[in-house]
């Protein structure tokens, strides 16, 4: 039981990047080196995806350029000698995995995004990848924990992640049954709920296996949180006819939507990059001396 195809709604308006995302996609900001996307694509493809849906808006074309073939670009790294750029360009679609691009042509929400996937996944199993959602599994990729979970249960599989009570009416909030320690069947989904209405503080974040029964209960989810068609409302349909199981994966997560996770995130994967690490660290070490010495004064001044 393998999930072969995976859904990348990349269409949203990432409104909390303006102007950056005024004519390139969220998705494309890099992570150092690295599009947000492409560690998304990675990880779903260690997870054994062969089929990588992306449901674009406008101001897209960039992504869709990203995963094709440059002829150009190798050319030139071919005669100037630069194999080690060449590879890195070659690498970033392994031979075997299709793309497919599918137009979602107004922002209605994350569920709609989902929808629009329909034509492409049909009655079969699949998995949906939030790249904003940047998740380091240490030791395994979230996307391939949650596969073995699936394999083991045969049912959707949901991340989720505790947060704090303050930021807890940002997200989709579960209440569970607890099955295995960090494994529990939802048995209550809500988006964006009030601090004091929040059944829990599991929150869940951008990986999902589902099973194609979303797309029916999509079709009949109006609007909700935010006037969108929220996927959160119909896994709450689907948890009265099928298990959805909510998974507290292993690793960081970066919320690269927001300005602070984002900065967060090139200073970790800064730290620990192959090529600038060590200089990074230095720097970094450096500025914390100096910002340590600047605080005392910073008190006396306030
Ligand atoms: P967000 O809630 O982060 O919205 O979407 P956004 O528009 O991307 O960003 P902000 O809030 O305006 O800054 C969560 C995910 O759902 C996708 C986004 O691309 C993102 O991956 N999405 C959202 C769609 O594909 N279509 C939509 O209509 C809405």
């Amino acid at each position: 039981m393998r999930i072969r195809k995976a859904v990348f709604p990349v269409a949203g308006l990432g409104t909390r990047f303006l102007p950056a995302t005024k004519a390139i996609a969220k998705e494309m900001l890099p992570i150092v080196d690295k599009p947000l996307i492409q560690y998304a694509v990675q990880e779903a493809i260690s997870a054994g995806a062969e089929e990588l849906i992306f449901i674009t808006g406008r101001s897209k074309n960039s992504i869709m350029d990203h995963f094709d073939k440059a002829y150009e670009l190798e050319t030139e790294l071919e005669q100037r000698g630069k194999e080690k750029l060449l590879a890195i360009v070659r690498e970033v679609l392994p031979p075997g995995v299709t793309c497919i691009f599918i137009r979602q042509a107004e922002a209605l929400g994350l569920g709609h995004a989902v929808l629009c996937a329909w034509p492409a996944v049909g009655d079969e199993d699949f998995s949906v990848i939030l790249a904003d959602d940047l998740i380091d599994g240490k030791l395994r990729p979230c996307l391939a924990q949650m596969q073995r979970v699936y394999q083991e249960y045969g049912t959707s599989v949901v991340a989720v992640q505790k947060v704090p009570k303050d930021e807890i009416s940002s997200y989709g909030v579960v209440e569970v049954q607890p099955v295995a320690p960090g494994l529990g069947e939802v048995r209550r989904i809500v988006e964006k709920p009030k601090k004091e209405d929040a059944p829990s503080d599991l929150a869940v974040v951008g990986r999902y296996i589902l099973t194609p029964r979303i797309f029916k209960l999509l079709e009949r989810t109006p609007r909700g949180a935010g006037g969108e068609i929220q996927l959160t409302d119909a896994i709450s349909m689907m948890i009265q006819e099928q298990t959805v199981l909510a998974y507290e994966f292993e690793g960081t997560r970066y919320d690269c939507g927001s300005k602070l996770g984002y900065l967060k995130a090139n200073v970790e994967y800064g730290l620990k990059h192959e090529e600038i690490g060590g200089e990074f660290t230095r720097y970094m070490k450096d500025m914390a001396a100096d910002l340590n010495s600047l605080a005392p004064k910073e008190k006396k001044q306030g």
